[in-house]
């Protein structure tokens, strides 16, 4: 508790000032918020992309954060569910209307410090992501933090981390949510085959994010499922 205590204080620099506090939803911890959050504010004005920003919980968490210590904050989500995403998260794909909801009843110091975009991950040609994840990193890059919680599977995530690499500042760090999911069997396994590939690249800049504190068993299960 002392340490969430302090936590708090680091990452909003509003104190325990109500206003500031973050929020929660049912899928991301109140400590993996405040490791984003403690992430982020460890940087001078961050350039931070989310991918993935459904109603918008964490995108106003960060964008309170930023708020007070400057920076922005890029936040994409789809209207659609691309081809590569795992069946299980189908269903989280928000319809236009609640799409970064959130977002809209901050106050406008925060707004200003947030650019929420939707996109169709089903264009007609079939091309999807790829090229509209390669037009925006070239145009809003270099990112210092980057929260991959969007596609799940491996190969979503493979195709939007590979993209957001060359992006990346010196030291910028990427957050990966949803590792794995509190239940067993889990209903996506992308990020951890991912992380689990083994070239190396890992050992530096990458917080291993999930769900920390709430069932550390679940990483046991995977190993020996092989996952
Ligand atoms: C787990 S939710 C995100 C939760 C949100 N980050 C939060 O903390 O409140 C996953 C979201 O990712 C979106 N999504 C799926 N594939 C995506 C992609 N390739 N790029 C960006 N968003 C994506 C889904 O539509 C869904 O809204």
């Amino acid at each position: 508790m002392r340490i969430q205590n302090q936590m708090i204080k680091t990452v909003h620099p509003g104190g325990h000032n109500h206003e500031m506090a973050p929020i929660e939803n049912p899928w991301t911890s109140m400590e993996e918020m405040l490791i984003v959050l403690s992430v982020i504010s460890s940087f001078e004005s961050p350039t931070v992309l989310e991918l993935g920003t459904q109603i918008g919980t964490t995108s106003v968490n960060i964008g309170r954060v930023l708020s007070k210590i400057g920076g922005r904050l890029l936040t994409l989500d789809v209207t659609n569910a691309a081809d590569t995403m795992p069946t299980s998260q189908v269903t989280e794909v928000p319809d236009a209307q609640t799409a970064g909801s959130l977002i809209t009843y901050e106050p406008e110091r925060v707004q200003d410090c947030i650019d929420f975009q939707l996109f169709d991950a089903r264009l007609p040609d079939g091309s999807g992501m790829t090229p509209i994840l390669d037009t925006f990193t070239k145009a809003h890059g270099d990112f210092d933090v980057v929260f991959f919680d969007g596609d799940h599977s491996f190969d979503g995530l493979n195709r939007d981390a590979s993209l957001v690499a060359p992006y990346l500042s010196f030291d910028g760090v990427r957050l990966y949510h949803d590792v794995w999911w509190d239940c067993t069997p889990p209903p996506v396994d992308g990020p951890i085959r991912y992380l689990g590939g083994g070239n190396g690249e890992f050992a530096i800049n990458v917080i291993n994010l999930t769900h920390v504190g709430t069932d550390a068993g679940s990483v046991q299960r995977m190993r020996e499922r092989g996952l």
